[in-house]
């Protein structure tokens, strides 16, 4: 099963406290820990966590700086725990922008990190569902050039297979929190056929208990994906 996570409110969270926004952000990634056990505990095999969008940038200056401290400081902190517990860690998004000792670290982690089976954990860091599209259209484009793909062969298959969740299954369920009734550019593609789980609570405040909750609440649900499934009580009978 492969959840999305939208980690939304860390501002607001801080705001409605009287502090500077920075702090929520700073609850915000300590409750990453947690989440990520819980999630082995729940059944979860792919996390996919959103930290900071291609929008995001928009930003003041000294957020989007305190965000790239906290991303730093998370690396450096759990680099060998994350190995240790057995967590495969991908980062999706493009990484051109990021500072160069980032990107040095994230490949590190990729690099360490690759056979390890409990979980995936996928930390998307200015990551643009629409952005992933376009890198994925420019590879696609190239090997068509190159003569190794040719126009016909391209089916949903192959755009699916040249996005950063290549080889991932599509998020089965997507939670938002902090109240806002948006994707904001998550996963635009990979999204199709996935269930939506808005929680009213912010990101600081996510506890693996309210998570237990809306995993609980997911597993109630019948997914269709455009086809009709009779529930059994109703098989057979005439309408
Ligand atoms: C989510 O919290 C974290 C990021 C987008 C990086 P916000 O910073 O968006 O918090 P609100 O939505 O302003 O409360
Ligand atoms: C979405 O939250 C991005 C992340 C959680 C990383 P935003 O707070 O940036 O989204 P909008 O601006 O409210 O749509
Ligand atoms: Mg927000």
């Amino acid at each position: 099963m492969h959840v999305g996570i939208i980690m939304d409110g860390n501002g607001r969270w801080a705001i409605k406290r009287g502090l500077p926004r920075l702090m929520g952000h700073k609850r915000g990634a300590n409750r990453v820990k947690d989440i990520v056990k819980a999630s082995t505990e729940l059944g979860v095999t792919t996390l996919t966590l959103y930290a900071f969008s291609t929008e995001n940038w928009k930003r003041a200056a000294h957020e989007v700086e305190g965000l790239m401290k906290l991303f730093r400081g998370y690396l450096q902190n759990n680099f060998i725990d994350l190995n240790e517990k057995n967590i495969k860690v991908n980062f999706l998004g493009d990484p051109t922008p990021l500072a160069a000792d980032l990107r040095e670290q994230m490949k590190k982690l990729e690099e360490l990190t690759k056979d390890n089976t409990l979980i995936t954990l996928n930390i998307a860091i200015n990551y643009g569902g629409r952005d992933d599209l376009v890198r994925a259209a420019r590879k696609i484009v190239d090997k068509v050039q190159d003569g190794s793909l040719t126009v016909g062969d391209i089916t949903e298959q192959t755009i699916s297979d040249h996005l950063d969740t290549a080889n991932q299954a599509d998020p089965d369920l997507i939670i938002r929190t902090a109240g806002e009734l948006r994707m904001s550019n998550f996963m635009t593609w990979q999204s199709a056929y996935s269930e939506l789980a808005f929680v009213d609570k912010s990101w600081p405040e996510f506890t693996p208990r309210i998570y237990a909750e809306v995993i609980a609440d997911y597993r109630r649900r019948t997914r269709q994906f455009g086809a009709v499934i009779p529930k059994s009580a109703e098989i057979g009978t005439k309408v």
